[in-house]
């Protein structure tokens, strides 16, 4: 159990800035996520706190102590990285056991919580095999299980379910989840798919250019988000600008906010057949537990996701009425 607080971190490649100055800091026993788009600096910053890569400016404090002065494997950091880099002359338990014997952990006891490693990622029948005898979703395991087996202070998980199918992600998505909550250790999740942040976080940090553009709980940043760029980055939204009357361009029978700009989900808007209705059925796709419409609504194209199990699929060309199930979110700094 730890609290990780970074002060003032900046890190720079030449003139490219992939960490601007930034304050952040991980409660006891927390999981965080972060979450961004491709380059903004989420590997960076995490390899920063491992201690692979040395900020400019700024500390790193793991439980008060500061990180400066103290290489990787003094840390007390457990890695888990996109590709396993699973040692393959190895066996799954020597995989496991490698950073207690680095360690200089004693036989007996480093065979002991191998075991007990192994047992905890359900891995246990597995330990006398090698990486090539493994699944993708085995191996994840096997890397999971030698990052917990140091008993970490701080367990860092950079895109580590991405090389796997999407049915397995959540499998392993949920087993993580849970092992986190057991271990009460504090993690931090690198990931660039919000479905998966939304799942595992108790606190997502929403990145772009090296920067924190938001955070805040799951709920709390899909429901009501601040800015366009996290409203946009966690799941699909309409971004509709409000009339001067603070009206939307259509009627919906819900008031809009004042003048500004507001975040519309499309499973918000219900969508209904009317002879007369504003809307029009632009295309439609099936998605299977919901269908996805693009209406045009005098000339404002919006998305709508109707999940209403039994109701008719509308064809492309139907007129339909437009009303919300809760009130348009208004967003901040985009006019
Ligand atoms: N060793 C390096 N030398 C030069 N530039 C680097 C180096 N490592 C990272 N960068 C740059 O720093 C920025 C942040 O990279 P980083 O790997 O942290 O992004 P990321 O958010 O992890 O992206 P992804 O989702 O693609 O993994 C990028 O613009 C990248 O090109
Ligand atoms: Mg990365």
């Amino acid at each position: 159990m730890s609290q990780i607080t970074l002060t003032g971190i900046a890190k720079a490649y030449g003139t490219s800035v992939a960490i601007a100055p930034m304050d952040l800091t991980v409660a006891d026993g927390e999981f965080l996520t972060l979450l961004g788009p491709s380059g903004c600096g989420k590997t960076t910053l995490m390899r920063m706190i491992a201690g692979i890569t040395l900020p400019d400016q700024g500390a790193i404090r793991i439980n008060g102590r500061d990180m400066a002065a103290l290489p990787p494997e003094k840390r007390n950091v457990g890695l888990v990285f996109q590709s396993y880099a699973l040692f393959p002359h190895m066996t799954v338990a020597a995989n496991v056991g490698f950073g207690l014997k680095m360690r200089g952990i004693a036989r007996d006891a480093a065979a002991e919580r191998v075991r007990a490693a192994l047992a905890l990622v359900d891995l246990e029948p597995l330990a006398a095999r090698y990486p090539r005898e493994l699944s993708g979703g085995q191996q994840q395991r096997v890397a999971l299980a030698r990052a917990i087996v140091i008993e970490p202070d701080v367990l860092l998980l950079d895109e580590p379910l991405s090389n796997l199918d999407a049915k397995l992600r959540e499998h392993l998505r949920e087993d993580l989840r849970n092992l986190q909550q057991r271990l009460r250790v504090t993690a931090i999740y690198v990931t660039h798919d919000q479905a998966e942040a939304m799942a595992l976080a108790d606190r997502i940090i929403v990145m772009d250019k090296g920067r924190i553009v938001e955070e805040g709980a799951p709920v709390d940043l899909y429901r009501a988000p601040q800015t366009r760029f996290a409203a946009e980055f966690l799941g699909q939204t309409n971004v509709v600008a409000v009339t001067a009357a603070g009206l939307l361009p259509w009627n919906t029978g819900v008031a809009g906010p004042a003048d500004g700009m507001v975040s519309i989900r499309p499973e918000d808007i219900a969508v209904t057949p009317a002879l007369d209705g504003a809307g029009r059925v632009l295309s439609l796709t099936f998605l299977g537990p919901a269908v996805e419409y693009r209406i045009d609504i005098g000339g404002t194209v919006l998305r709508a996701r109707d999940s209403g199990t039994g109701t008719a699929i509308l064809p492309q060309g139907t007129q339909v009425d437009l009303t919300l199930r809760v009130p348009p979110h208004p967003l901040q700094g985009v006019a």
